[in-house]
């Protein structure tokens, strides 16, 4: 397992795939190493991979408007990162071999945070962090366990402008969320 700026520098220069050939900018992730709550989308998008950071286009507005509401706040009550840490060309899914390629860097992100509670926005994180047979419209608001830690996953933020009838389970699932994180500290 690599500490932070090793892993860091690793991923600013890693080619385990072909995303790593056309990208502005290496997406690592951001917020409270330390935090107990972590958030894991898909892959970076253009506002994402201009600005190396995640979720500051108008999806990611969108969830850090939404966890203010129940005040869970950026920077200092979670992190946020992706499966995939460069942007697929036209915000394409990410091909299998690219989420396998970098996944390990996501698993040494959570083996150093070591979060408590781990929420997977939208289908593509949930089928590499809950599991293949994950489906969204089914399975999404249920928490699962895995070794200690409560996974639960969301509709992506960026869903809910394509169908807004998406919007009202997404409150409930954030309100759900601050729930658990506020049970945490019981
Ligand atoms: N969508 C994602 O899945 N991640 C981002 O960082 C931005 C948009």
């Amino acid at each position: 397992m690599l500490q932070w700026r090793e892993l860091y520098n690793q991923c600013c220069q890693c080619k385990r795939c072909e995303l790593g050939n056309n990208r502005i900018n290496m997406v690592f992730g951001e917020g409270n190493p330390k935090a107990k709550l972590l958030f894991v989308g898909e892959a970076p998008g253009a506002d994402e991979d201009k600005s190396g950071r995640p979720f500051v286009g108008r999806a990611g507005q969108l969830l850090e408007k939404a966890l203010k509401a129940v005040n869970l706040i950026r920077g200092e009550d979670f992190y946020i990162a992706n499966v995939c840490k460069c942007r697929p060309e036209n915000n394409r899914t990410p091909k299998e071999d690219e989420a396998q390629a970098c996944l390990p860097y996501l698993r040494n992100q959570v083996a150093l945070i070591k979060p408590k509670i781990i929420i997977c926005l939208g289908a593509v994180s949930s089928k590499y962090i809950i599991g293949e047979d994950f489906k969204i419209t089914r399975d999404r608001g249920k928490w699962f366990e895995r070794k200690g830690v409560q996974i639960m996953a969301t509709f992506h933020p960026a869903a809910l402008f394509r169908d807004e009838s998406k919007k009202a389970l997404f409150w409930e699932d954030i309100k759900e969320i601050k729930k658990k994180y506020d049970a945490l500290n019981d």
